[in-house]
C-alpha cells in the first residue's frame, strides 16, 4: 500500500471567519473542534488537489502511474458534471488507458470507493487500484451561512491498494449502507437535472449546500457508534486487537459523543479537524496518510475507518496495513 494527501496552501482561521460573521473562533472551537481549513485558490480544483495527492501515494508504493489497473475517485464536488474527475486525474497523471470513474457518496465516499476498488481485486479483475477521496467545498459553502461554512476546508487524500495473498492485509470488514429518506439532511438543490441553473436559482443561493446541521449531528452520532460496534462484533476484536479508529473528520464532539457511547478510548481515535476542518471524502484518506507518514501507524497496524455523511450515506471499513 502508498499513500499521499493534499491540502492547498491557503489557509482560513476561524478569525478570518470573525471579519466576515456573526461568529467567534471560541463558538467554532467549542462547538467542532475546528481552529482552520485549508481553502482552494484560483487555479485550484477537485482534480489539481486529487492529482497532487496522487503522486504522492504513488511515490510511497513506489509505483508509476502506467502501473495503474484502475482510480476510482470519491468526490461530490468534482471539477465538473462531466466528465469524471477521475479522468482528469488519470490525464495529468499520464496514466494512459488506465479506466478511471467517479464514486458519489459524499463524506463516505472514500469507504464506499475502497469497497468498490476491493470488489474489482477479490474478483482477480485488477490487481493495483489507486484509490482518491478529494473534496472541495468551500467552492459550495455559503459564506453567509455560520452554520455551515464554518465547518469546510479543502483536501485530497489517495492510497493505491494492490492484491495480497496475506490474510491479515488488506480489507477484512466492508458495511456500506444508505437512507435516501435523509436526502435533505444536506443537499445542493440547484445544478443537477431537477433544477437547473438559472438567473433565479443563482439568486436564491441554490447552488450552496443547504444543511439541517442539528440532524445531521444526532444521524453522525448514531452511525458512528453502530459503525464501531459492529465493525469490532463482525471481526471479532476487541479494543486491543484495534491500532487506530479513523473517523470522518465530522466534528470533535460528534467524535467524542460516539466513542462514548460505546466506550471505545479516545487516545486510539485519529483526529486532525482542528487543522482541515471536515473535508468531505477526503479526511478518511488524508488522516490515513497523515498517521502514517507521522510513524503512529506501521505496516501491519489494524485500522478501523468509520464514515457517515450526505444521502444519507455510511460506511466502515477494518484493513490490515
Ligand atoms: O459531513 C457532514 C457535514 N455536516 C456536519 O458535520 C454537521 C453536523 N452538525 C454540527 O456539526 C453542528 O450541528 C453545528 C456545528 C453545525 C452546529 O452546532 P450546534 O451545537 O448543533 O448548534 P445549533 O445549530 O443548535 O445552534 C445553536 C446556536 C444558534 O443560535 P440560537 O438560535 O440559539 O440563538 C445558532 O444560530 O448557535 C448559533 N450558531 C452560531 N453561533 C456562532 C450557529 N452557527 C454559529 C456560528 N457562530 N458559526
Amino acid at each position: 500500500m502508498g499513500t499521499g494527501s493534499y491540502a492547498p496552501q491557503t489557509v482560513m482561521t476561524n478569525a478570518d471567519f470573525e471579519k466576515i460573521l456573526d461568529t467567534s473562533d471560541e463558538w467554532i472551537v467549542q462547538r467542532t473542534g475546528i481552529r482552520q481549513r485549508h481553502l482552494v485558490a484560483d487555479g485550484e480544483s477537485s482534480a489539481t488537489l486529487a492529482t497532487e495527492a496522487s503522486r504522492r501515494a504513488l511515490d510511497d508504493a513506489g509505483m508509476a502511474p502506467g502501473d495503474l489497473d484502475l482510480i476510482v475517485c470519491a468526490t461530490v464536488s468534482p471539477d465538473m458534471l462531466l466528465p469524471s474527475t477521475a479522468c482528469f486525474v488519470q490525464e495529468a497523471l499520464g496514466a494512459t488507458d488506465v479506466p478511471a470513474f467517479d464514486v458519489s457518496a459524499a463524506c463516505s465516499g472514500f469507504v464506499y470507493a475502497l469497497a468498490t476498488a476491493n470488489g474489482f481485486i477479490s474478483q482477480g479483475l485488477y490487481r493495483r487500484i489507486l484509490v482518491i477521496g478529494v473534496d472541495t467545498l468551500s467552492r459550495f459553502a455559503d459564506f453567509s451561512d455560520r452554520g455551515s461554512c464554518i465547518l469546510f476546508g479543502d483536501g485530497a487524500g489517495a492510497a493505491v491498494i494492490e492484491a495480497t495473498d496475506r490474510p491479515d492485509r488488506g480489507v477484512r470488514y466492508l458495511k456500506l449502507g444508505a437512507d435516501g429518506k435523509g436526502w435533505d439532511y444536506i443537499c445542493m438543490p440547484a445544478g443537477g437535472s431537477r433544477k437547473p441553473a438559472t438567473a433565479e436559482t443563482v439568486a436564491a443561493g441554490e447552488h450552496f449546500i443547504k444543511m439541517r446541521g442539528r440532524d445531521v449531528y444526532k444521524f453522525a452520532v448514531e452511525k458512528m457508534a453502530f459503525l464501531l460496534e459492529d465493525a469490532m462484533a463482525a471481526c471479532n476484536l476487541s479494543v486491543d486487537d484495534i491500532d487506530m479508529v479513523i473517523p470522518h473528520q465530522v466534528n470533535q464532539r460528534i467524535i467524542e459523543s460516539a466513542t462514548e457511547k460505546v466506550n471505545f478510548p479516545m487516545d486510539k481515535v485519529y483526529v486532525n479537524i482542528e487543522r482541515y476542518g471536515n473535508t468531505s471524502g477526503a479526511s478518511i484518506p488524508l488522516a490515513l496518510d497523515e498517521a502514517r507518514r507521522n510513524g503512529q501507524l506501521g505496516s501491519g497496524a489494524t485500522v478501523l475507518m468509520v464514515a457517515f455523511g450526505a444521502g444519507l450515506t455510511w460506511g466502515g471499513a477494518v484493513v490490515g496495513l
